[in-house]
């Protein structure tokens, strides 16, 4: 999946969203509390999303650019709320539909974390719009899949697909410290021994952020390790967490940690990635969200940033896909559809992916329109063997991810040790 020219998406998202005036006030204020039916009597919909900021708000009014051409008479209200992979807009959003105060939609990953809504009946059955829409044959069989329960009924739109295991570079830190700034690592060991070479050069061998993106450090660990198919077998009951091979996963995830940065659990994931685009740090495991931050400031893939398989995945995707859902009780249905209809069009997967960094769920958009980086994983997405993420809510429900996150930041900031991280990991997905 090298990557070599730069997206012209980015520019063109851009200059989409400044044609239209899209400005945060244009956008909407958060809402919470708002008056769901609005002052102008005309019908609107809150947008419940965690794109707050930088790039992904980026991407958000991209999509909101082509929803005000599609529905001109529906107000968008930007309903976001900040923190990466959802860390603070999950907890919020459960509060609010339990108290049956749902926004009009809600960003959710496919996978168990839409089953968790599914189980919990707080997300209604969406068939029929995919009829309406025309959808049923616009994505893929095995997306449609993770997005339908037992019962047949399909419970929200996606919007996108994200690959999970990329390592970010800074080539010229790289070249600096004597490396070749265009490897790719078959394997954790080689990267370590790379690690300790910039470490001597003085630079941060590697950024990290707060709990979640160690979380997903951790889940690119387990896949190198273990394998697709192990890794796999550790969401189903397959793969025991007690074995040898979890451990040394664990071992290689505990050295990596130890080559990142001081600073990493007062972070969010664009400070860490800021950290490579800077050149302070030489590499940052992130989700191909990054891409976007890195064409935002102009940087050019493949001479200002290198984006390569995370070290020993080469050939999996790790796939997440966000979807946007009709909440039980939403009070503006009508702004609902209206989200849902540009969510799954065309032109909204288009504008919203070429700026979010992401794949469209859809498989009818013509490749030719995304950066040389997107239509790599596009290619990966078609020939690699697909896991799902644990970070981004496909592989786990919420509660184990959670119950993981508490052990991995245990760990991390030095309150237990490996076997009883480990033991602590075996539990939290044992429920
Ligand atoms: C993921 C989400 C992505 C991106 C990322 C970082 O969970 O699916 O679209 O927003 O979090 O915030």
């Amino acid at each position: 999946m090298r990557v070599t020219r730069k997206s012209a998406g980015r520019a063109a998202a851009t200059a989409l969203v400044l044609m239209l005036g899209l400005t945060p006030a244009a956008c909407g204020a958060g809402s919470q509390g708002g008056d769901a039916t609005g002052g102008g009597g005309g019908s609107r919909v809150e947008v419940f999303t965690w794109w707050a900021a930088g790039s992904e708000k980026a991407g958000l009014d991209a999509l909101v650019g082509v929803f005000q051409e599609q529905h001109p008479d529906i107000e968008f209200v930007n309903g976001a709320v900040a923190g990466g992979a959802g860390s603070a807009a999950k907890d919020l959003l459960q509060t609010r539909l339990q108290a049956q105060d749902p926004p009009d939609t809600f960003q959710a990953h496919a996978g168990a974390e839409l089953q968790d809504y599914i189980d919990a009946a707080q997300i209604e059955d969406v068939s029929a719009l995919y009829e309406e829409f025309g959808l049923t044959d616009a994505f893929p069989p095995d997306l449609v899949e993770r997005l339908t329960s037992q019962d047949g009924a399909i419970y929200s739109i996606p919007s996108n697909i994200h690959r999970a295991n990329v390592l970010w570079a800074n080539p010229a830190v790289l070249e600096e410290a004597g490396l070749d700034p265009a490897a790719e690592y078959a394997d954790l060991d080689a990267f370590v021994a790379d690690l300790e070479k910039l470490d001597k050069a003085g630079v941060t061998p590697l950024s990290v952020a707060t709990t979640w993106t160690q979380v997903h450090l951790l889940e690119t660990v387990l896949l190198a390790d273990l394998g697709p198919e192990a890794y796999s077998g550790l969401w189903d009951g397959s793969t025991d967490w007690a074995s040898p091979e979890v451990t040394t996963a664990l071992e290689h995830f505990e050295t990596l940690m130890s080559f990142t940065n001081d600073d990493r659990d007062g972070l969010d994931w664009p400070e860490a990635t800021q950290q490579v685009i800077d050149g302070t740090a030489a590499f940052n495991v992130m989700g191909d969200w990054a891409v976007a931050a890195f064409e935002e400031q102009d940087k050019q893939l493949g001479t200002d940033f290198v984006a390569v398989p995370s070290p020993g995945t080469d050939g999996t995707f790790d796939f997440l896909a966000d979807s946007f859902t009709m909440p039980v009780g939403a009070e503006n249905p009508e702004g609902t559809e209206a989200w849902l209809e540009t969510v799954g069009s065309l032109e909204g997967q288009v504008a919203f992916n070429k700026a979010k960094g992401s794949i469209p769920a859809r498989t009818d958009a013509d490749p030719a329109e995304f950066s040389e980086y997107q239509q790599g994983a596009i290619d990966s997405f078609g020939q690699d063997t697909i896991v799902s993420s644990l970070a981004h809510g496909a592989a786990a429900p919420v509660a184990t991810l959670n119950a993981v996150s508490d052990a991995t930041s245990k760990f991390t900031t030095g309150a237990s040790d490996l076997p009883t991280f480990q033991d602590e990991l075996a539990a939290a997905t044992a429920s």
